[in-house]
């Protein structure tokens, strides 16, 4: 086995009727403002919004609010959010909502400290502090609740971009599944798909971190499993909660325990995908990437891939695991190439040349021009 650290200083609240602690929380955290932070306006649809607001009130917190963050989150956005937040002199940062708004919630806080916050994507300046960071959890699949990094693109550039740190873990997190009820299978797919996929980002890297390995074998297939009975039944609360679960799990360190930092090439062409065309969800781009590089990459290291093959997938070769993994996404409504996630195959080069300026692609295999096309076109 590798040898690896391991770090993880969030705490998380866990279950139905957990909202209404976040007032308290704040209080014995000595916060006495904060700056709420939130998207496009499902919260006051599902209650989640009543039940902070009032929790926050209970504990006489005061508090600024800060709406509109959108899926694929920019960094124009955050901006306005870091003015904000100096204006006010807010003690802690509270994000309701996705990984979108999570990862603006971080990049907010460490904003403040820094001439620019997108200078940190671009490694020209270093996080230094941040405000203490509080999420209340609304859908799963990023793990964002529960890890230290934070992705946001810069529109004008297409460049979307993360940033890593140990501030910027959340202090405390509240998850309660049964206000992701309100999601449409869609997105609860998207998210499923995007814990799936930050598992495989993982498991191929070796073979000795057993332990790590069999963890998310099982992972996958819990989150597998009970996003085909969401797709049944879209309240069942007992899938509801394993699934959430087992996705926080999938970016919180222990799935990649051992595995050698992972390999990231899937995410970072995803990214590409989503910087062209923000319509595109993170996960949904996943699920047509991740099957194109396992396509590509088995062709020179098929040996590489028989353990998923075997104990993950349940299959005996690459091609019948790939068939099984597609026909899934497929049962699932989800997209299976790039042409049903809008991309034209006119876009392509422009995907590519834009992919070559986000620095190294992928460990396994590090992709230069001709590997990128060569997947893209699988992908295609
Ligand atoms: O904006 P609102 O109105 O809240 O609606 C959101 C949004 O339209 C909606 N939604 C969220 N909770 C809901 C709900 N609708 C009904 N009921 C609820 N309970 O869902 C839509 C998607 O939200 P978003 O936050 O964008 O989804 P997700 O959590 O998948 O976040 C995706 C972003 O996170 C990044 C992705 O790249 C993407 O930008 N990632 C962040 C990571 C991290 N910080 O560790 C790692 C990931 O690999 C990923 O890159
Ligand atoms: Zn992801």
């Amino acid at each position: 086995m590798e040898s690896f650290s391991f770090y993880n200083p969030t705490r998380v609240l866990f279950g139905k009727g957990q909202i209404g602690k976040i007032g308290k929380e704040l209080k014995k955290a000595d916060i006495e403002s904060c700056l709420m932070i939130a998207g496009g306006g499902s919260i006051r649809k599902n209650g989640v919004y009543e039940q902070v607001c009032e929790s926050l009130k209970e504990n006489k917190i005061e508090w600024i609010e800060s709406w509109g963050v959108q899926p694929n989150p920019t960094v124009e956005k955050v901006r306005e959010m870091i003015t904000l937040a100096k204006e006010s002199s807010v003690d802690a940062i509270l994000a309701v909502g996705g990984g979108s708004v999570i990862d603006s919630g971080k990049a907010t806080a460490a904003g403040i400290f820094l001439n620019d916050i997108w200078n940190a994507y671009v490694d020209k300046e270093k996080i230094i502090r941040a405000l203490p960071i509080f999420t209340i959890l609304t859908i799963s699949g990023t793990g964002s609740e529960m890890n230290g990094n934070s992705v946001l693109t810069l529109s004008s550039e297409k460049k979307k971009w993360s940033i890593s740190s140990k501030l910027l873990y959340p202090k405390v997190s509240i998850i309660d599944p049964s206000i992701q009820a309100t999601l449409s299978f869609r997105q609860t797919v998207n998210g499923a798909i995007d814990a799936i996929s930050h598992i495989l980002e993982y498991i191929f890297m070796n073979e000795t971190a057993i332990v790590t390995r069999n963890i998310d074998a099982g992972l996958i297939k819990t989150i597998v499993k009970m996003t085909d009975r969401l797709q049944q039944v879209a309240n069942d609360y007992t899938a509801r909660a394993n699934l959430a679960w087992s996705a926080t799990l999938a970016l919180n360190g222990i799935s990649g325990v051992g595995l050698q930092g992972g390999d990231w090439a899937c995410h970072s062409i995803e990214h590409a995908l989503s910087a062209i065309d923000p319509k595109i969800a993170h996960g949904e781009g996943l699920g047509v990437i991740f099957p194109a590089w396992i396509e590509y990459v088995s062709e020179r290291e098929p040996n590489r891939f028989s353990w998923w093959v075997k104990e993950v997938c349940e299959e005996d070769s690459v091609a019948r695991a790939l068939r099984k993994c597609r026909e899934t996404l497929k049962r699932w409504g989800s997209a299976t190439n790039l042409r049903e996630l809008g991309i034209r195959e006119s876009q392509l080069p422009e995907i590519r040349d834009l992919l070559l300026t986000y620095g190294p692609i992928g460990e396994i295999v590090r992709f230069r021009a001709e590997d990128i096309e060569a997947l893209l076109m699988l992908a295609y």
